[in-house]
């Protein structure tokens, strides 16, 4: 199968309508590109999903603080455009940033309460910029199903609120963290590390490993888990810590123990690049 590819709203509402015109169900990943198999593993799980995987490629600039990486966000759009066309995708959407905010654009989409807290602590209005984006791919493309990715838990989880409070008629599905075999989460920024920098950011899934085997062994307490997490940091010299926190996975509200479900969201500076990482516990 031939992948199309399109740039105007119009272009893609017209090819949408086509397999809508055939019966087909569709199934949509939002990208910013430079692709992993961490993306691809969502093209995957949405081709089980539906008849037919729309994916886009937008950097979007709204997500991205002023001292952040937009322009030098790594974009080989060559490379990206094989990646999905063997994976399966049948439509890619390129949209420039005009297409997506139109000349004169003033609206923005806020989930209050959790877009200010763990990532959104860090990064001032990155959480609105990606609600205010994915409304409108999600108006653009409306895909009968959405698929997000774990490794960006707290982006999953203001967006699957974001759904449900707008009464969109999406299904919104996760898939897991695609991991690198020494268990890194794949990033598009993990590109951003020396060799000896990303031999260290192998803490970040380290330090989840220690606190998911004390969780095994019966540790309750969210303190003495990001002790645990700390333990192992202390080790990489390379890795500043940016933000440890045990949260309730719906709600974001800080835990001080862990009932029967828990989320450890983690983030840290290895040289040029903001990691993060997590770990969803459920009581196993
Ligand atoms: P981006 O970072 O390109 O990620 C696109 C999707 O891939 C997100 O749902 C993300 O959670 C998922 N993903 C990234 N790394 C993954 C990994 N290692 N394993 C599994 N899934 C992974 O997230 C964004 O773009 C943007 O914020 C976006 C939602 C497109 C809005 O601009």
């Amino acid at each position: 199968m031939s992948m199309r590819r399109v740039r105007t709203v119009a272009a893609l509402r017209t090819a949408v309508a086509a397999f809508r015109a055939r019966g087909e169900s569709v199934a949509f990943v939002p990208t910013m590109g430079a692709i992993h198999d961490g993306h691809l593993s969502l093209v995957t799980r949405a081709r089980k999903s539906a008849d037919r995987v729309v994916a886009s490629i937008f950097v979007n600039p709204l997500q991205f603080g002023p001292r952040e990486d937009h322009s030098r966000y790594p974009r080989p759009i060559a490379r990206d455009r094989a990646a999905f066309a063997r994976a399966g995708v049948d439509l890619l959407w390129e949209p420039h940033v005009a297409d997506v905010y139109p000349t004169g654009d003033r609206t923005r989409v806020v989930v209050e309460g959790l877009s200010g807290v763990l990532e959104g602590a860090s990064r001032p209005g990155h959480f609105v910029g990606v609600t205010t984006v994915v409304t409108r791919l999600l108006h653009a493309v409306q895909p009968d199903v959405l698929w997000l990715g774990q490794k960006d838990a707290q982006q999953a989880i203001i967006l699957e609120r974001m759904c449900a409070d707008l009464l969109m008629p999406v299904r919104v599905r996760r898939g897991a963290t695609v991991r690198e075999a020494d268990g890194l989460a794949m990033s598009s920024r993990n590109a951003y590390l020396a060799a000896d920098e990303r031999a260290q950011a192998v803490a970040l899934s380290q330090g989840l490993a220690v606190a998911r085997a004390k969780l095994r062994y019966g540790e309750r307490g969210a303190a003495k888990l990001i002790a645990a997490v700390r333990g192992v940091w202390r080790h990489f010299p390379l890795v500043r810590e940016d933000s440890i926190h045990v949260v309730d996975p719906v709600t974001l509200a800080p835990l001080r123990r862990v009932g029967a479900h828990a989320l450890i969201v983690v983030a840290a500076r290895v040289g040029p690049a903001r990691l993060i990482d997590n770990l969803e516990w459920r009581g196993r």
